[in-house]
């Protein structure tokens, strides 16, 4: 990772829609926080005209230099022909596991209270190999890739976090009743491996009813993790984002082995509501509080994720979208402020980076 003096240097990709102004926003409170992190901005666009490659392979150099990056998201154009940059992005960086961390916050309006799941995606293969062809006219054939190695490193990968975080049941989360083989083998090497693990619950449940069960009864997920294949994991996430409240509020984690990227969990661009002062940066700030604990700067993200907190609900500071009539920059503001209340309050640890 990039250090410097006790600094760390952070690729930034802003991406389109609210993703540029949301990083300002970000950029303000950690300059009130002090935090030791610098910006390298590395523009990756939507626009068609925009120069591809050379921009995409700075910006792919620049996150393995620095080894973590923050997201907005780029939109994926449908008449553009290449593989979108956001898929791209994480099969170049083998950035193999998506985490999303579904909790309620005590006075968001939402269908569901005190819900607390962990959702656990395999991020690079699965339906989103980019492999489809047509052999005839009138024919498609979209190639859904499932490897042994891939499913065993999510798998462990789930289950090691179960240990480390303390969850106690793991739901894999699969359709092997009608994709035999690409989900059998999923729900096969999670059913084998579980053995290695006995202090953690196993539970098998086949995606459709998991839905079901997610929007009717999501306490039983509590305290645990969905393991779930790319697609369903891209899906099941969204639902359980929307419980808790919806795109503005929740982040999501890109992590490999050698590089990280945090962003929001349902990565929308927001395009229709940018440049409005209407978008909630809740999402935007837990992606870079989640960065930060990466980078082992707990208590800077500590400092901000509590400014946060007593914003949205002491302060009940809401943006539109979680029914308030806040403004962005309401929230922004009353992060800062509680940000700066602190401060005077404990005299802020400088990082002398030792
Ligand atoms: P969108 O950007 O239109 O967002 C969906 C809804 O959520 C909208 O009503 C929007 O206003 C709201 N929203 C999003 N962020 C918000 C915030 N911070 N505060 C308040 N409201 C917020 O989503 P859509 O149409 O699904 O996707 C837009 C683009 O993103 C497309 O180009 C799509 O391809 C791309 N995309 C890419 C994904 C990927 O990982 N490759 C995943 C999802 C979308």
């Amino acid at each position: 990772m990039a250090r410097y003096g006790g600094r760390q240097t952070v690729t930034v990709l802003p991406g389109d829609g609210i993703g540029p102004e949301m990083f300002s926003h970000v950029q303000k409170v950690f300059d009130t926080a002090t935090v030791p992190v610098d910006f390298e901005m590395a523009p990756l666009r939507a626009d068609l005209t925009i120069k591809r490659d050379e921009d995409f392979e700075n910006a792919i150099i620049s996150i393995q230099r620095n080894g973590v990056a923050l997201k907005g998201n780029i939109e994926t154009k449908l008449e553009d022909p290449h593989i979108p940059r956001n898929m791209e992005l994480r099969s170049r960086l083998k950035l193999f596991a998506n985490i999303v961390h579904c909790v309620s916050i005590p006075t968001v309006p939402s269908r569901h209270n005190d819900l607390d799941i962990v959702m656990i995606r395999e991020n690079t293969e699965g339906e989103y190999s980019g492999l489809e062809h047509s052999p005839q006219p009138g024919v498609v054939e979209s190639l859904k890739i499932a490897t042994k190695v891939k499913i065993e490193q999510i798998v462990r990968f789930a289950f090691d976090y179960a240990v480390k975080y303390n969850r106690t049941k793991v739901t894999a989360v699969h359709k092997a009743n009608i994709q035999k083989l690409g989900d059998g083998l999923f729900l096969k090497i999670a059913t084998e491996m579980k053995e290695q693990y006995p202090q953690i619950q196993f539970q098998s449940m086949i995606v459709d009813n998991a839905s079901m069960q997610l929007v009717s009864r999501p306490q039983q997920f509590n305290g645990g993790i969905m393991l779930m294949p790319n697609l369903y994991g891209n899906i099941i996430s969204n639902i359980a984002c929307g419980l808790v409240g919806g795109p503005g509020l929740v982040s999501g984690m890109n992590i490999g082995e050698k590089y990280a990227i945090f962003e929001t969990a349902t990565r929308n661009t927001g395009t229709a509501i940018s440049g409005k002062n209407i978008a909630n940066p809740t999402a935007f700030f837990r992606a870079s509080c989640d960065m930060l604990r990466y980078l082992g700067l707990d208590n800077y993200a500590n400092f901000i994720s509590d400014a946060l907190f007593i914003a949205l609900t002491e302060q009940g500071v809401h943006t539109k979208d979680i029914g308030g009539t806040a403004k962005t920059s309401d929230l922004v503001e009353a992060v800062i402020k509680n940000i700066n209340a602190e401060m005077k309050k404990q005299k802020h640890i400088k990082f002398y980076g030792i």
